[in-house]
């Protein structure tokens, strides 16, 4: 089946439209990115409250939406919207999780084309959207990915382990137990006075640090479960600041980001020997992380399994991985309600 999709994303703080090709089915998808635009502004309004506010976000998207709107389809009204609605088959939003004021612009300005230019609409799960963003813009060349799979899925509000069988079904290994991965590195960086969002802050400083400067603890590597958790990491940070006032930051940061890192990598790889997986699959925006995707790259060679990654520019929230996982859902007959719905399950 063949779908081009417009797709909405309005989860967090990224507003974003993007148009998708999707084709191959469930078996062999492949999505071709005809357009994504999406705004990065307001980043800058976030900054000055050292996160995401959910009614600024939801005020940024609608004034964002309709701007966004105009760059990738034309000014409301004009023969290039129209011909660009001639080839799209079905709208998708995101749905959840994420930030429910948010999530309801998205919608409704979704609900109103849709109306408008009598299309059907998919309701969208932000978190199969990371899982499958690395198959946006894949090149013909690459070899087909192997099962069964463990993905890793690490964002600024979920850090998960799933197993796949194939591309439509899979298992959720674990989950963190209080934060995110992406909101410890978001955390730490605030404490070291590096501004929003912090990943992209602490990478660029722990590139100058020295990873073994303080050995952070690495929160329940040894237990025997494929579960996370964050907070304590932070905690440790912050003592550790605190009482070594002359510890450089970049040693910090290194040493934070190690210590994350190893986390991950460790109990992916445990979940990776325990089911016999052959592909190891990373999503989400703290896959950006070019110390992460090394690791994971270098332990799945070692072991002789195959790695993918999406492409740098698909690792953060993005409006393409949502019509990927529109075109899923559709073929899965999976159908969620076209409500805003913060903590929707995998
Ligand atoms: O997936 P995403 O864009 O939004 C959510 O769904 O949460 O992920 C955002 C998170 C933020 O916590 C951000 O700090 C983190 O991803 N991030 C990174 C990097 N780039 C973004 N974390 C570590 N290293 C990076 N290079
Ligand atoms: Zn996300």
């Amino acid at each position: 089946m063949k779908q081009t999709i417009l797709a909405i994303e309005t989860s967090c703080d990224e507003t974003g439209i993007a148009i998708v090709e999707a084709r191959g089915g469930l078996k062999n998808p492949s999505f071709h990115v005809v357009k994504n635009a999406l705004t990065s502004s307001q980043t800058k309004i976030h900054t000055l409250y050292g996160g995401v506010v959910p009614n600024l976000a939801k005020r940024e998207h609608i004034k964002n939406l309709p701007i966004i709107y105009k760059r990738l389809v034309g000014l409301p009204g004009s023969a290039a919207e129209k011909k660009i609605w001639k080839s799209i088959d079905t709208i998708a939003v995101t749905v959840g999780p994420g930030l429910e004021p948010a999530l309801w612009t998205g919608i409704t300005f979704a609900q109103e084309l849709s109306k408008k230019w009598k299309k059907s609409l998919v309701g969208a799960h932000h978190m199969q959207g990371h899982l499958y963003s690395m198959l946006l813009d894949r090149t013909a060349k690459v070899p087909p990915l192997q099962f069964p799979a463990v993905a890793l899925i690490v964002s600024g509000g979920h850090t998960m382990l799933l197993l796949l069988k194939d591309l439509a079904s899979w298992k959720n290994l674990g989950e963190t137990r209080d934060d995110a991965v992406g909101e410890a590195f978001d955390k730490v960086a605030r404490m070291l006075k590096l501004p929003y969002p912090g990943g992209p802050e602490i990478q660029r400083l722990a590139a100058l640090g020295n990873p073994a400067a303080v050995p952070f603890p690495r929160p329940m590597v040894n237990d025997r479960n494929y579960e996370f958790s964050f907070s304590g990491l932070k905690t440790s940070v912050l003592y550790y600041c605190r009482d070594n006032p002359k510890t450089k930051t970049a040693d910090v940061a290194a040493s934070f980001q190690a210590a994350a890192i190893d986390v991950l990598a460790i109990k992916t790889f445990r979940a990776v020997e325990a089911f016999g997986a052959k592909g190891v699959m990373l999503g989400g925006g703290v896959a950006a992380n070019k110390a992460l995707r090394m690791r994971l790259a270098q332990d799945a060679k070692k072991r002789g399994v195959q790695f993918s990654v999406p492409k740098m520019k698909y690792n953060t929230d993005n409006p393409a991985m949502i019509g990927a996982a529109a075109y899923m859902q559709l073929l899965r007959k999976k159908k969620n309600p076209l409500k805003a719905n913060g903590r929707l399950g995998m």
